[in-house]
Protein backbone atom coordinates (compact mmCIF):
# COMPACT_ATOMS: atom_id res chain seq x y z
CA UNK A 1 0.00 0.00 0.00
CA UNK A 2 1.75 3.38 -1.06
CA UNK A 3 1.60 5.87 1.77
CA UNK A 4 1.60 9.24 0.61
CA UNK A 5 3.00 10.89 3.80
CA UNK A 6 5.79 9.39 2.75
CA UNK A 7 6.01 10.93 -0.32
CA UNK A 8 4.92 14.27 0.99
CA UNK A 9 8.00 13.89 2.76
CA UNK A 10 10.36 13.19 0.18
CA UNK A 11 8.94 16.92 -1.17
CA UNK A 12 9.16 18.63 1.68
CA UNK A 13 13.00 17.29 2.12
CA UNK A 14 13.27 18.57 -1.86
CA UNK A 15 11.90 22.10 -0.61
CA UNK A 16 14.26 22.37 2.46
CA UNK A 17 17.30 21.73 -0.58
CA UNK A 18 15.61 24.80 -2.93
CA UNK A 19 16.43 27.87 -1.04
CA UNK A 20 14.32 30.44 -2.46
CA UNK A 21 13.49 28.23 -5.31
CA UNK A 22 10.90 26.58 -7.10
CA UNK A 23 10.92 22.92 -8.64
CA UNK A 24 8.94 22.04 -11.77
CA UNK A 25 8.50 18.10 -13.19
CA UNK A 26 6.34 17.11 -15.43
CA UNK A 27 4.76 13.35 -15.96
CA UNK A 28 5.41 11.05 -18.56
CA UNK A 29 3.02 11.16 -21.48
CA UNK A 30 0.91 7.94 -22.65
CA UNK A 31 3.07 6.06 -24.99
CA UNK A 32 1.71 5.20 -28.21
CA UNK A 33 2.52 1.34 -29.45
CA UNK A 34 0.72 1.49 -32.82
CA UNK A 35 -2.03 3.68 -34.45
CA UNK A 36 -4.25 4.17 -31.11
CA UNK A 37 -3.41 1.77 -28.93
CA UNK A 38 -1.09 2.87 -25.80
CA UNK A 39 0.89 1.00 -24.13
CA UNK A 40 0.01 1.13 -20.34
CA UNK A 41 0.38 4.15 -18.45
CA UNK A 42 3.74 4.40 -16.42
CA UNK A 43 5.05 7.41 -14.46
CA UNK A 44 8.32 9.22 -14.31
CA UNK A 45 10.02 7.84 -12.19
CA UNK A 46 10.84 11.48 -10.64
CA UNK A 47 7.79 12.36 -10.85
CA UNK A 48 6.19 9.09 -8.91
CA UNK A 49 9.24 9.76 -6.70
CA UNK A 50 7.86 12.91 -5.45
CA UNK A 51 4.09 12.04 -5.36
CA UNK A 52 2.87 8.87 -6.53
CA UNK A 53 0.29 10.51 -8.39
CA UNK A 54 -0.34 8.37 -11.29
CA UNK A 55 -1.69 10.10 -14.43
CA UNK A 56 -0.46 11.80 -17.62
CA UNK A 57 -1.20 15.24 -18.23
CA UNK A 58 -0.01 16.36 -14.47
CA UNK A 59 2.80 18.64 -13.74
CA UNK A 60 3.82 19.22 -10.31
CA UNK A 61 6.00 22.25 -8.48
CA UNK A 62 7.30 22.13 -5.01
CA UNK A 63 7.96 25.33 -3.40
CA UNK A 64 10.85 26.35 -1.40
CA UNK A 65 11.82 29.35 0.74
CA UNK A 66 10.16 30.56 4.10
CA UNK A 67 6.29 29.31 2.80
CA UNK A 68 7.27 26.10 1.01
CA UNK A 69 4.39 24.18 -0.49
CA UNK A 70 3.46 21.80 -3.07
CA UNK A 71 1.07 22.03 -5.93
CA UNK A 72 -0.46 19.63 -8.80
CA UNK A 73 -1.73 20.50 -11.89
CA UNK A 74 -3.77 18.00 -13.88
CA UNK A 75 -6.96 16.85 -15.87
CA UNK A 76 -9.64 18.30 -14.67
CA UNK A 77 -12.91 16.10 -13.81
CA UNK A 78 -14.38 14.89 -17.01
CA UNK A 79 -17.74 12.20 -17.02
CA UNK A 80 -17.21 11.34 -20.59
CA UNK A 81 -13.56 10.86 -20.56
CA UNK A 82 -14.00 8.44 -17.60
CA UNK A 83 -16.98 6.20 -18.62
CA UNK A 84 -14.24 5.59 -21.50
CA UNK A 85 -11.08 5.43 -20.05
CA UNK A 86 -11.19 5.18 -15.70
CA UNK A 87 -10.98 7.29 -13.16
CA UNK A 88 -9.47 11.18 -12.98
CA UNK A 89 -8.89 12.10 -9.74
CA UNK A 90 -9.26 16.30 -10.78
CA UNK A 91 -7.41 19.24 -8.45
CA UNK A 92 -9.51 18.47 -5.27
CA UNK A 93 -9.03 15.39 -5.07
CA UNK A 94 -5.50 14.85 -6.30
CA UNK A 95 -5.13 17.80 -3.23
CA UNK A 96 -6.77 15.28 -0.44
CA UNK A 97 -5.44 11.75 -1.78
CA UNK A 98 -1.52 13.09 -2.42
CA UNK A 99 -1.50 15.40 0.34
CA UNK A 100 -0.77 18.57 -2.36
CA UNK A 101 -0.99 21.94 -0.58
CA UNK A 102 -3.10 23.32 -3.77
CA UNK A 103 -4.77 21.32 -7.13
CA UNK A 104 -5.88 23.41 -10.27
CA UNK A 105 -6.60 22.35 -13.57
CA UNK A 106 -3.77 21.67 -16.15
CA UNK A 107 -5.17 24.45 -18.03
CA UNK A 108 -4.68 26.93 -15.29
CA UNK A 109 -1.32 26.26 -14.87
CA UNK A 110 0.01 28.90 -17.88
CA UNK A 111 -1.75 31.60 -16.09
CA UNK A 112 -0.71 31.40 -12.73
CA UNK A 113 3.20 30.06 -14.00
CA UNK A 114 4.50 33.76 -13.66
CA UNK A 115 3.28 34.60 -10.44
CA UNK A 116 4.67 31.02 -9.00
CA UNK A 117 7.79 31.66 -10.29
CA UNK A 118 8.46 35.20 -10.04
CA UNK A 119 12.07 36.35 -9.08
CA UNK A 120 12.49 32.81 -8.04
CA UNK A 121 15.25 30.09 -9.46
CA UNK A 122 13.70 27.56 -11.50
CA UNK A 123 14.56 23.84 -10.81
CA UNK A 124 14.06 21.27 -13.87
CA UNK A 125 14.88 17.96 -15.24
CA UNK A 126 16.91 17.82 -18.74
CA UNK A 127 13.93 15.85 -19.08
CA UNK A 128 10.91 18.23 -18.72
CA UNK A 129 12.91 20.56 -21.12
CA UNK A 130 12.92 18.35 -23.73
CA UNK A 131 9.28 17.15 -23.49
CA UNK A 132 7.45 19.00 -26.02
CA UNK A 133 4.45 21.04 -25.63
CA UNK A 134 4.98 22.61 -22.68
CA UNK A 135 3.61 25.81 -22.70
CA UNK A 136 5.81 27.57 -20.77
CA UNK A 137 9.38 25.99 -22.03
CA UNK A 138 7.82 27.32 -25.70
CA UNK A 139 6.75 31.12 -24.09
CA UNK A 140 8.58 34.27 -25.09
CA UNK A 141 8.97 34.74 -21.18
CA UNK A 142 10.65 31.79 -20.40
CA UNK A 143 13.16 32.18 -23.48
CA UNK A 144 13.75 35.15 -21.53
CA UNK A 145 14.37 34.61 -18.16
CA UNK A 146 16.59 31.85 -18.99
CA UNK A 147 19.11 32.51 -15.98
CA UNK A 148 16.88 31.81 -13.56
CA UNK A 149 17.54 27.61 -14.97
CA UNK A 150 18.61 25.85 -12.58
CA UNK A 151 19.16 21.63 -12.48
CA UNK A 152 17.17 19.88 -10.65
CA UNK A 153 18.33 16.60 -11.31
CA UNK A 154 21.30 16.57 -9.07
CA UNK A 155 19.46 17.08 -6.10
CA UNK A 156 16.37 14.70 -6.58
CA UNK A 157 19.55 12.08 -7.88
CA UNK A 158 21.20 12.20 -4.26
CA UNK A 159 17.82 11.86 -2.97
CA UNK A 160 16.67 8.52 -4.76
CA UNK A 161 19.73 6.70 -4.57
CA UNK A 162 19.67 6.58 -1.00
CA UNK A 163 16.75 4.52 0.10
CA UNK A 164 15.04 4.89 3.16
CA UNK A 165 13.42 1.62 5.32
CA UNK A 166 10.49 2.27 3.29
CA UNK A 167 11.99 2.35 -0.19
CA UNK A 168 13.96 -1.03 1.41
CA UNK A 169 10.98 -2.70 2.23
CA UNK A 170 9.65 -2.54 -1.22
CA UNK A 171 12.37 -3.26 -2.71
CA UNK A 172 12.45 -6.63 -0.62
CA UNK A 173 9.70 -7.21 -1.74
CA UNK A 174 10.35 -6.76 -5.40
CA UNK A 175 13.11 -8.67 -5.46
CA UNK A 176 11.59 -12.14 -3.28
CA UNK A 177 9.05 -11.86 -5.61
CA UNK A 178 11.81 -12.26 -8.45
CA UNK A 179 13.99 -14.83 -7.12
CA UNK A 180 10.47 -17.11 -7.08
CA UNK A 181 9.55 -16.43 -10.29
CA UNK A 182 13.77 -17.52 -11.24
CA UNK A 183 12.99 -20.65 -9.04
CA UNK A 184 9.50 -21.25 -10.48
CA UNK A 185 11.93 -21.29 -13.99
CA UNK A 186 14.25 -23.63 -12.57
CA UNK A 187 11.45 -26.26 -11.98
CA UNK A 188 9.34 -25.79 -14.96
CA UNK A 189 12.84 -25.72 -17.49
CA UNK A 190 12.93 -28.83 -19.62
CA UNK A 191 14.85 -29.47 -23.24
CA UNK A 192 12.55 -28.57 -25.82
CA UNK A 193 10.45 -25.81 -24.35
CA UNK A 194 10.85 -22.53 -25.93
CA UNK A 195 12.55 -19.89 -24.85
CA UNK A 196 9.56 -17.68 -24.66
CA UNK A 197 6.82 -20.47 -22.75
CA UNK A 198 9.77 -19.96 -19.39
CA UNK A 199 9.47 -16.10 -20.30
CA UNK A 200 5.32 -16.82 -19.49
CA UNK A 201 5.84 -18.30 -16.79
CA UNK A 202 7.82 -15.89 -15.37
CA UNK A 203 6.14 -13.16 -16.05
CA UNK A 204 2.75 -15.34 -14.44
CA UNK A 205 4.96 -15.47 -11.09
CA UNK A 206 4.96 -11.64 -11.32
CA UNK A 207 1.36 -10.93 -12.17
CA UNK A 208 0.18 -13.62 -9.48
CA UNK A 209 2.24 -11.18 -6.87
CA UNK A 210 0.55 -8.17 -8.08
CA UNK A 211 3.96 -7.08 -9.39
CA UNK A 212 1.94 -6.29 -12.84
CA UNK A 213 5.35 -5.40 -14.79
CA UNK A 214 8.78 -6.76 -15.77
CA UNK A 215 11.51 -4.16 -14.56
CA UNK A 216 12.62 -4.29 -18.09
CA UNK A 217 12.32 -6.92 -20.96
CA UNK A 218 13.16 -10.52 -19.72
CA UNK A 219 15.91 -12.02 -20.98
CA UNK A 220 15.70 -15.81 -21.52
CA UNK A 221 18.51 -16.67 -23.63
CA UNK A 222 19.77 -20.59 -23.89
CA UNK A 223 22.97 -21.79 -25.65
CA UNK A 224 24.79 -19.49 -27.98
CA UNK A 225 22.11 -16.21 -27.07
CA UNK A 226 23.20 -16.63 -23.73
CA UNK A 227 25.97 -14.45 -25.20
CA UNK A 228 24.13 -11.68 -26.81
CA UNK A 229 23.84 -9.08 -23.51
CA UNK A 230 20.70 -7.89 -24.25
CA UNK A 231 19.12 -11.20 -26.10
CA UNK A 232 15.34 -10.36 -26.02
CA UNK A 233 13.86 -12.33 -29.05
CA UNK A 234 13.07 -15.30 -26.51
CA UNK A 235 12.19 -17.46 -29.68
CA UNK A 236 14.60 -20.86 -29.39
CA UNK A 237 13.98 -23.69 -28.38
CA UNK A 238 16.28 -25.56 -25.09
CA UNK A 239 18.65 -28.11 -26.14
CA UNK A 240 19.71 -31.05 -24.12
CA UNK A 241 23.11 -29.67 -22.75
CA UNK A 242 22.51 -26.09 -23.11
CA UNK A 243 22.95 -23.75 -20.56
CA UNK A 244 20.06 -21.24 -19.69
CA UNK A 245 20.59 -17.73 -18.62
CA UNK A 246 18.09 -16.06 -17.54
CA UNK A 247 17.66 -12.27 -16.47
CA UNK A 248 14.52 -11.24 -15.05
CA UNK A 249 13.11 -8.74 -12.20
CA UNK A 250 10.16 -7.50 -11.95
CA UNK A 251 8.62 -3.53 -10.50
CA UNK A 252 6.68 -3.65 -7.44
CA UNK A 253 5.39 -0.12 -6.56
CA UNK A 254 7.39 0.69 -9.39
CA UNK A 255 10.29 -0.63 -7.57
CA UNK A 256 12.82 -2.74 -9.38
CA UNK A 257 14.51 -5.86 -8.85
CA UNK A 258 17.50 -7.47 -11.40
CA UNK A 259 18.46 -10.85 -10.86
CA UNK A 260 20.34 -13.10 -13.24
CA UNK A 261 20.88 -17.08 -12.89
CA UNK A 262 22.80 -19.42 -15.18
CA UNK A 263 21.74 -23.17 -15.39
CA UNK A 264 22.15 -26.25 -17.61
CA UNK A 265 18.77 -27.13 -19.20
CA UNK A 266 19.19 -30.80 -18.77
CA UNK A 267 20.21 -29.63 -15.02
CA UNK A 268 23.63 -31.24 -15.01
CA UNK A 269 26.71 -28.65 -15.91
CA UNK A 270 28.83 -30.63 -17.83
CA UNK A 271 32.83 -29.63 -16.87
CA UNK A 272 33.58 -27.10 -19.07
CA UNK A 273 30.48 -25.00 -18.06
CA UNK A 274 31.00 -26.07 -14.82
CA UNK A 275 34.54 -24.66 -15.08
CA UNK A 276 33.05 -20.84 -16.16
CA UNK A 277 29.40 -21.28 -14.17
CA UNK A 278 32.23 -21.95 -10.72
CA UNK A 279 35.06 -18.72 -11.85
CA UNK A 280 31.81 -16.18 -12.15
CA UNK A 281 30.40 -17.57 -9.13
CA UNK A 282 33.76 -17.12 -7.00
CA UNK A 283 33.84 -13.63 -8.87
CA UNK A 284 30.09 -12.50 -8.05
CA UNK A 285 30.66 -13.72 -4.41
CA UNK A 286 34.04 -11.59 -3.89
CA UNK A 287 32.96 -8.64 -5.47
CA UNK A 288 29.47 -8.70 -2.92
CA UNK A 289 31.96 -9.16 -0.29
CA UNK A 290 33.26 -5.88 -1.25
CA UNK A 291 29.91 -4.04 -0.86
CA UNK A 292 30.50 -2.12 2.27
CA UNK A 293 30.33 1.18 3.85
CA UNK A 294 33.02 3.92 2.33
CA UNK A 295 34.11 1.39 -0.04
CA UNK A 296 34.46 2.65 -3.93
CA UNK A 297 31.71 2.05 -6.03
CA UNK A 298 33.76 0.01 -8.38
CA UNK A 299 35.64 -1.98 -5.88
CA UNK A 300 33.10 -4.77 -6.70
CA UNK A 301 33.91 -4.55 -9.96
CA UNK A 302 37.70 -4.60 -9.88
CA UNK A 303 37.35 -7.36 -7.12
CA UNK A 304 35.88 -9.65 -9.47
CA UNK A 305 37.51 -8.73 -13.21
CA UNK A 306 40.85 -9.74 -11.12
CA UNK A 307 39.29 -13.06 -10.55
CA UNK A 308 37.99 -13.34 -13.80
CA UNK A 309 41.43 -12.83 -15.33
CA UNK A 310 43.20 -14.87 -12.94
CA UNK A 311 40.38 -17.81 -14.23
CA UNK A 312 40.82 -17.25 -17.63
CA UNK A 313 44.20 -17.54 -17.81
CA UNK A 314 44.59 -20.72 -15.47
CA UNK A 315 41.93 -22.21 -18.16
CA UNK A 316 43.96 -20.99 -20.92
CA UNK A 317 41.56 -18.76 -22.61
CA UNK A 318 43.67 -15.50 -22.08
CA UNK A 319 47.13 -15.68 -23.20
CA UNK A 320 49.61 -13.21 -22.56
CA UNK A 321 51.10 -11.02 -19.54
CA UNK A 322 48.22 -9.99 -16.83
CA UNK A 323 49.99 -6.29 -17.85
CA UNK A 324 49.03 -6.83 -21.53
CA UNK A 325 45.67 -8.46 -20.60
CA UNK A 326 44.77 -5.47 -18.16
CA UNK A 327 46.47 -2.78 -20.82
CA UNK A 328 44.91 -3.48 -23.72
CA UNK A 329 41.69 -4.56 -22.05
CA UNK A 330 41.70 -8.44 -23.69
CA UNK A 331 39.02 -9.28 -21.18
CA UNK A 332 36.65 -7.69 -23.03
CA UNK A 333 36.59 -10.32 -25.37
CA UNK A 334 35.03 -12.89 -22.44
CA UNK A 335 33.27 -9.83 -19.76
CA UNK A 336 32.72 -6.58 -21.48
CA UNK A 337 30.44 -5.04 -19.17
CA UNK A 338 30.25 -3.69 -15.32
CA UNK A 339 29.68 -5.29 -12.49
CA UNK A 340 27.43 -2.89 -11.15
CA UNK A 341 24.61 -0.01 -11.35
CA UNK A 342 22.54 1.57 -9.14
CA UNK A 343 18.77 0.23 -8.68
CA UNK A 344 15.74 1.67 -7.56
CA UNK A 345 12.44 3.25 -9.43
CA UNK A 346 14.59 2.34 -12.93
CA UNK A 347 16.45 -0.48 -13.37
CA UNK A 348 19.58 1.27 -14.11
CA UNK A 349 18.82 3.79 -11.67
CA UNK A 350 20.27 7.44 -11.27
CA UNK A 351 23.11 8.77 -8.82
CA UNK A 352 26.34 9.49 -9.85
CA UNK A 353 28.76 7.41 -9.72
CA UNK A 354 31.74 9.46 -10.18
CA UNK A 355 32.85 12.38 -8.09
CA UNK A 356 32.53 15.58 -9.47
CA UNK A 357 36.24 16.43 -8.38
CA UNK A 358 38.97 17.11 -10.88
CA UNK A 359 40.59 14.12 -10.17
CA UNK A 360 37.94 12.07 -11.01
CA UNK A 361 37.08 8.70 -8.85
CA UNK A 362 34.60 6.61 -8.36
CA UNK A 363 31.97 7.56 -5.58
CA UNK A 364 31.88 5.91 -1.96
CA UNK A 365 29.22 3.33 -1.10
CA UNK A 366 26.95 4.55 1.96
CA UNK A 367 24.26 3.13 3.71
CA UNK A 368 20.75 3.20 1.68
CA UNK A 369 22.72 2.70 -1.38
CA UNK A 370 21.51 0.12 -3.52
CA UNK A 371 23.60 -1.92 -6.51
CA UNK A 372 23.59 -5.28 -8.77
CA UNK A 373 26.11 -7.04 -8.17
CA UNK A 374 26.57 -9.03 -11.69
CA UNK A 375 29.85 -10.35 -13.48
CA UNK A 376 29.70 -12.71 -16.29
CA UNK A 377 31.71 -14.58 -18.72
CA UNK A 378 30.41 -15.16 -22.41
CA UNK A 379 32.13 -17.28 -24.57
CA UNK A 380 31.42 -16.84 -28.34
CA UNK A 381 32.60 -19.69 -31.09
CA UNK A 382 36.12 -18.99 -32.16
CA UNK A 383 39.22 -20.29 -33.29
CA UNK A 384 41.13 -19.34 -30.36
CA UNK A 385 39.06 -21.05 -28.08
CA UNK A 386 38.69 -25.20 -27.71
CA UNK A 387 35.03 -26.10 -28.76
CA UNK A 388 34.13 -27.12 -24.99
CA UNK A 389 33.35 -23.67 -24.05
CA UNK A 390 31.95 -22.26 -27.48
CA UNK A 391 28.44 -20.94 -26.24
CA UNK A 392 28.75 -20.84 -22.70
CA UNK A 393 27.56 -17.53 -21.75
CA UNK A 394 27.07 -16.99 -17.75
CA UNK A 395 26.22 -14.21 -16.03
CA UNK A 396 25.15 -13.90 -12.11
CA UNK A 397 23.27 -11.12 -10.34
CA UNK A 398 21.63 -9.61 -7.04
CA UNK A 399 20.81 -6.74 -5.92
CA UNK A 400 22.95 -5.45 -2.74
CA UNK A 401 21.97 -3.69 -0.31
CA UNK A 402 24.68 -1.59 1.58
CA UNK A 403 24.05 -1.75 5.56
CA UNK A 404 25.52 -0.12 8.27
CA UNK A 405 27.77 -3.52 9.10
CA UNK A 406 27.79 -4.29 5.17
CA UNK A 407 25.56 -5.99 2.91
CA UNK A 408 21.74 -7.43 3.00
CA UNK A 409 21.78 -9.27 -0.53
CA UNK A 410 17.87 -8.61 -1.34
CA UNK A 411 17.82 -11.21 -3.74
CA UNK A 412 19.21 -14.11 -1.75
CA UNK A 413 16.18 -16.13 -1.93
CA UNK A 414 17.55 -17.06 -5.90
CA UNK A 415 19.79 -19.96 -5.17
CA UNK A 416 23.07 -19.95 -7.09
CA UNK A 417 25.53 -22.81 -5.62
CA UNK A 418 25.64 -25.50 -8.49
CA UNK A 419 24.60 -28.50 -5.73
CA UNK A 420 21.09 -26.11 -5.23
CA UNK A 421 20.62 -25.49 -8.96
CA UNK A 422 21.37 -29.53 -9.77
CA UNK A 423 18.56 -30.77 -7.40
CA UNK A 424 15.93 -28.36 -8.32
CA UNK A 425 16.28 -28.14 -12.04
CA UNK A 426 13.05 -29.59 -14.10
CA UNK A 427 11.82 -31.24 -11.23
CA UNK A 428 8.06 -29.47 -11.63
CA UNK A 429 5.90 -31.63 -13.81
CA UNK A 430 3.24 -30.35 -15.93
N1 LIG B 1 18.76 -6.40 -16.65
C1 LIG B 1 19.55 -5.29 -16.95
C2 LIG B 1 20.82 -5.32 -16.25
O1 LIG B 1 21.17 -6.32 -15.67
O2 LIG B 1 21.52 -4.34 -16.20
MN1 LIG C 1 21.57 -5.33 -13.78
MN1 LIG D 1 19.86 -7.83 -15.07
Amino acid sequence: MLDFKEFKNRREKLSSFLGDGVAILMNSKEAIRNRDCHYPFRSDSYFHYLSAFPEPDSIMVVIGGKKPKSVIFCQPKDEIKEIWNGYIHGPSKACEDFLFDEGYALSEFHNLLPKIIKGKKIFLLSSTEKKSGIPFLTSKWFRENDKQRKDLSEIIDGMRVIKNNYEVNIMRKSANIAANAHIHAMKYTKADKYEYEIEGEILNQFFKNNARNPAYSSIVASGINSCTLHYIENNSKLKDGDLLLIDAGCELESYASDITRTYPVNGKFSSAQKEIYQLVLLAQKAAIEKVKEDNFFDDPHKEALKIIVNGLIDLDLLKGSKDEIYEKELYKKFFMHRTSHWLGLDVHDVGKYMTNTKKKTAVRLSKGNVLTIEPGCYIRPSNEVPKEFWGIGVRIEDDVLVTSNGYDVLSKNAPKEIGELEAIIGTLND
